[in-house]
């Protein structure tokens, strides 16, 4: 008989913890060419600053997706390897980072992330949500919801090539 919400088989979310990062590290050296990996102690600085914004899914007891986000505002670009710089007044939320590991890939998983992400936004009544696509994420964004935004200000231009290109920056409202 299945007592809880959860097994074996189905991802179980939560927030992401710092005993979690070795397990980040892994899904993203799986998910990402080499130049897009982050080092931990820039994930540690993340973690601290927007501890709110940062979930990993489990399968079956193992940390097999991992999504990290931020309040921030629209137009501004996080560079690979910054920081997450959490000010008042946001008006957007960035999400940074989504990874799941080819196992779990193409069931929903990536989807369901991406509402729980924007759910997170609507509580804190953020407006709008914005990303950087990059490898060949475009499509799946697009079927979330969110659009190439052009032009970009110099900074976020400046921002947006320390990605392997083809990098996009990618937007949507959120009702
Ligand atoms: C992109 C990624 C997060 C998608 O996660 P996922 O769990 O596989 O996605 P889902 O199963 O929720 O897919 C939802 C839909 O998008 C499609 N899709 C998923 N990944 C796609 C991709 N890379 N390109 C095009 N379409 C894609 C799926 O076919 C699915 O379509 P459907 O609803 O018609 O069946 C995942 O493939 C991944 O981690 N990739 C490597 C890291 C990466 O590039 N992250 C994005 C950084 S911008």
């Amino acid at each position: 008989m299945q007592s809880t919400a959860f097994t074996l088989d189905i991802p179980f979310l939560r927030p992401m913890h710092p005993t979690d990062l070795p397990a980040i590290l892994a899904v993203q050296r799986q998910c990402y060419v080499p130049e897009m990996n982050e080092d931990e102690s820039t994930w540690r600085g993340r973690l601290a600053a927007a501890a709110d914004f940062t979930w990993v899914a489990e399968i079956g007891g193992e940390v097999g997706a991992y999504l990290a986000t931020y309040p921030s505002h629209l137009d501004k670009v996080t560079p690979l390897g910054g920081e997450f710089v959490v000010t008042g007044a946001a008006d957007c939320l960035y999400v940074h980072d989504l990874a799941v590991a080819p196992a779990a890939s193409g069931s929903g998983l990536g989807a369901r992330l991406v509402e729980h992400a924007l759910q997170a936004a609507r509580r804190q009544d953020l407006a709008q949500a914005a990303l950087v696509c990059v490898q060949d994420a475009f499509a799946f964004w697009q079927r979330c919801g969110f659009a190439e935004r052009r032009p970009l200000a110099p900074a976020a231009t400046a921002a947006l090539a320390t990605y392997p290109p083809p990098a996009r920056y990618m937007w949507r409202s959120i009702d």
